[in-house]
């Protein structure tokens, strides 16, 4: 396994398997690989020949009030997991990556801001601009992502539409632990207590997820099944359990009938611990979705 700090190394590694004929698949993270990772590594396995992993712990996409500096590394670990996975290459550049002087930012305006974004200023300028470096560095074919960040991966199917990077995106399912909790680096932090009170999180969304598949096609009364079991036992604090359109952001909670694809996403706190999860009501990741 190679592991290139550098974006010319990685450039020139991904530009040779390319032309020996061999597909190159990424997967984009910021370390602290857990199952989650794990499965999205080896979908991009099943895509391609050869997968490089870039692990990269992006200072520009953390606020003021989020702690850079206490972002979980476990560089080792995630070489063994990477190295079980099969990966080929791991990319993971150095604070220089942002070279001195850096000023340019890839944006995707009105979208940066909605739910995720509101809460968080300027977190998906951080992210689409270090995914945009990581796809001009890697050169890949496939970049897979998980549907756990559901919004980031919707930002990042615009920008790569809009921008024409010529990879083709994959979301990967969330895993899950056996009890339904979606695997999350910051579950971590989470006491055994709130663990066990996190559960009504995705058991709110399969309520609301079973109530659309008995047909029921009002956004209000999906989104009430939901919630009513989310208030059963309720987190802490809840900043959104709400319906969005996949392709235009739009928040369809008073829609009378829901008559495409939509995401129905979730976030709440337990202490000072902010778990997000979602779930599909159709195929929101279908290819050529996008309008
Ligand atoms: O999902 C993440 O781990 C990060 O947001 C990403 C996509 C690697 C960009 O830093």
């Amino acid at each position: 396994m190679h592991i290139f700090r550098t974006a010319s190394e990685i450039r020139a590694w991904s530009r040779s398997c390319r032309l020996n004929g061999q597909r190159v698949g990424l997967v984009p993270t910021m370390g602290a690989l857990h199952q989650g990772h794990a499965s999205l590594l080896t979908q991009a396995r099943g895509e391609c020949e050869m997968v490089a992993l870039s692990i990269f712990v992006n200072p520009t996409q953390f606020g003021p009030s989020e702690d850079f500096a206490k972002y979980p590394r476990t560089w080792e670990a995630d070489l063994e997991m990477a190295a079980a996975a099969g990966v080929s290459a791991v990319f993971a550049p150095t604070p220089d990556f942002y070279p001195s002087g850096y000023r340019t930012v890839v944006t995707v305006p009105g979208w940066k801001s909605v739910l995720e974004g509101e809460i968080r200023p300027d977190h998906f300028d951080g992210v689409t601009s270090v995914v945009a470096k990581l796809f001009l560095s890697v050169e890949c074919d496939v970049a897979v992502f998980g549907q756990k960040d559901a919004q980031q991966a919707l930002l990042i199917r615009r920008m790569v539409r809009d921008l024409d990077f010529g990879l083709r995106l994959v979301v990967a399912p969330t895993v899950r632990e056996h009890d339904g909790l979606a695997l999350s680096s910051r579950n971590r932090y989470l006491s055994s207590v709130d663990r066990q009170r996190a559960l009504v999180l995705s058991r709110a969304l399969a309520a609301s997820v079973a109530k659309w598949r008995a047909g029921e096609a009002d956004a209000q009364t999906i989104l009430a099944a939901g919630r009513q079991v989310l208030v059963s036992d309720p987190p802490d604090s809840i900043d959104y359990f709400t319906l969005l359109d996949p392709d235009s952001l739009a928040i369809l909670d008073d829609a009378p009938r829901l008559v495409k694809p939509a995401i129905l996403v979730a976030a709440a706190r337990y202490g000072s611990t902010r778990l997000l999860d979602n779930a599909v009501l159709g195929d929101v990741w279908a290819q050529g979705h996008l309008p």
